[in-house]
């Protein structure tokens, strides 16, 4: 796929089709996002990659802990409050989630519902964790970042889907104790990854974006 294209068109997916990602093409999308820009090449990344029936195991451990809303722990601390704009975003994001799905505001079991998906992978038969040491800051988090978006991107241009979740890593500890990674290790990112059900409503959903105009200064 050409690289603007995919770009461009690129977007979440939330349902996926039971087909596993052949262990080569993940190794060759791993690969490709191994190609991105760190802060002095210090490259801070490692990667869980989770399928099978391992991954039925961390399923059913979140799914656990989600229903009963046990106390979370993540690693990079959810924010509590947006400035006015972005939470207005935040909002309309929400509300036309629910309203692509047909889930009105106030059916609490709806939404119930829709959030529980996220500790299922919504479906997707890979589930990768993003992690890097203990010790390291914002700037290895931008390294993250970086590496997490060429990862979609190699994944899209590879016919795979994907989504990236932070309400799963909100159960850190617990993610680490099943994959057996050491709890000093801060855990910054879930990646659900499949190939897309091109049948789910949900993946009909788009999010709006904003223009370059509403935020960009030109100099010269
Ligand atoms: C840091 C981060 C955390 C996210 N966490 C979740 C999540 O927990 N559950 C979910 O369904 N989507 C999650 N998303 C996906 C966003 O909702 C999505 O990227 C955004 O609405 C823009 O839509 P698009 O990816 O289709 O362009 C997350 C995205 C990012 C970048």
């Amino acid at each position: 796929m050409e690289t603007m294209e995919n770009i461009r068109s690129r977007q979440s997916y939330r349902a996926f089709k039971p087909d596993t990602i052949p262990w080569k093409v993940m190794q060759e999308i791993i690969e490709a996002a191994s190609n991105s820009p760190t802060y002095m090449g210090t490259q801070p990344w490692e990667m869980a990659v989770v399928t099978g029936k391992k991954k039925e195991q961390l399923s059913q451990k979140l799914l656990e802990l989600a229903k009963s809303n046990a106390p979370t722990s993540p690693d990079i601390p959810v924010p509590t409050s947006w400035p006015a704009e972005l939470d207005q975003r935040k909002h309309e994001h929400g509300a036309r989630r629910l309203s692509t799905l047909g889930i009105k505001r106030e059916d609490k079991e709806g939404r119930e519902k829709m959030r529980l998906l996220n500790f299922e992978f919504y479906g997707a038969p890979c589930a990768v964790f993003l992690y890097m040491d203990g010790s390291l800051g914002e700037w290895s988090i931008f390294d993250m970042a970086l590496f997490t978006q060429n990862l979609l991107l190699a994944a899209y241009a590879r016919g795979i889907g994907s989504v990236i979740q932070a309400s799963v890593t909100e159960y850190a500890k617990e993610i680490k104790q099943v994959l057996g990674i050491g709890l000093h290790k801060k855990l910054l990112v879930c990646i659900s990854m499949g190939y897309p059900d091109p049948d789910a409503t949900v993946n009909t959903y788009r999010s709006l974006k904003k223009k370059p105009e509403e935020f960009v200064t030109w100099y010269e």
